[in-house]
């Protein structure tokens, strides 16, 4: 596997592999990677002659600063699990590289941005827009790999793939998540030991809520979600919101969209640590 940091070195590398012919697969991460990234990239290789996996932890979509200084950074260990996977390509830019300039656009893609992390984290998705948009346009891929475990990305990633005219299929991929039922996540290191036990019942609740849906309407089963993770003494809920699967507009029937998911956001233990997840109802 070759490391790369700058765009003009990706380029070179890429245009020759695409002038022979091989397909591109895309994985785009900010690095700290577990088995949720490997089995994109998996994927990816199984799918595509060549992979590529950019690890830039993005400053644009932190709007919270601190949660951006704690994000664990473990370069050489990632480049190490991306070889095991078999990527052939890591492009680990600075931030220089990637914003030589600010980057002064704005996305604007509502309800998809607007609603959800979008309402709780203002300018999240802008600085993910603003990095996806860059990191296509220097990758140029067949395909690029995204987890469902960041389900609301998905919605708003297709909606300026399709405004901006991108030819990259957008693939979803399953959560990978713990033995527990917790879905995996670069901040769950960040977890201890009890609080990670605690962080397991948010998977818990969503399942049971499944059953309970089939008897219940919308808003109690999204009560019950609230009072039932509320119940354990290390876990606030921050919003619980039942939506459209395509647009993320709320839902008040469950007759009233094709496809319906719940996306949860919950404050784990005192430092505290964000954590989201979703169902499928
Ligand atoms: P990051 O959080 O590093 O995640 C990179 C990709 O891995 C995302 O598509 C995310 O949904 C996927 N992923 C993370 N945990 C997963 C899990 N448990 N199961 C399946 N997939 C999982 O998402 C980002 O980075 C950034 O916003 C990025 C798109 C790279 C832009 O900066």
């Amino acid at each position: 596997m070759k490391t790369i940091t700058t765009i003009q070195a990706l380029r070179f590398q890429l245009d020759e592999l695409r002038s022979e012919g091989k397909s591109i697969g895309f994985v785009p991460t900010m690095g700290a990677l577990h088995e949720g990234h490997a089995s994109l990239v998996r994927r990816s290789v199984a799918e595509n002659d060549v992979t590529v996996v950019s690890i830039f932890l993005n400053p644009t979509q932190f709007n919270d600063k601190s949660d951006l200084e704690r994000y664990p950074r473990t370069l050489e260990a990632d480049c190490a699990l991306l070889e095991q996977c078999g990527a052939q390509i890591a492009f680990a830019p600075s931030v220089e590289e990637v914003y030589p300039e600010p980057d002064t656009r704005q996305f604007s893609y509502p309800p998809t941005d607007s609603v959800m992390e979008g309402a709780m984290r203002p300018g999240h998705f802008n600085g993910v827009c603003q990095v996806v948009s860059k990191l296509f346009s220097y990758v140029e891929p067949d395909r690029a790999y995204f987890g469902e475990k960041d389900f609301q990305q998905i919605a708003v990633i297709r909606r300026m793939v399709e405004d901006l005219g991108f030819k990259i299929q957008i693939v979803p991929c399953p959560v990978v998540r713990e033995e527990s039922g917790l879905a995996r996540s670069s901040r769950n290191t960040l977890l201890t030991e009890a609080e990670r036990r605690a962080a397991a019942h948010i998977y818990r609740v969503l399942s049971w809520s499944q059953s309970f849906a089939t008897d219940h309407t919308v808003e109690q089963t999204r009560q019950f979600v609230i009072d039932s993770i509320n119940a354990h003494p290390e876990l606030e809920v921050e919003y619980y919101s039942i939506v459209d699967a395509d647009t993320l507009a709320d839902v008040n029937a469950w007759d009233a969209a094709p496809a319906v998911v719940g996306c949860i956001t919950v404050y784990c233990g005192s430092k505290p640590i964000r954590l989201i997840d979703h169902i499928h109802y």
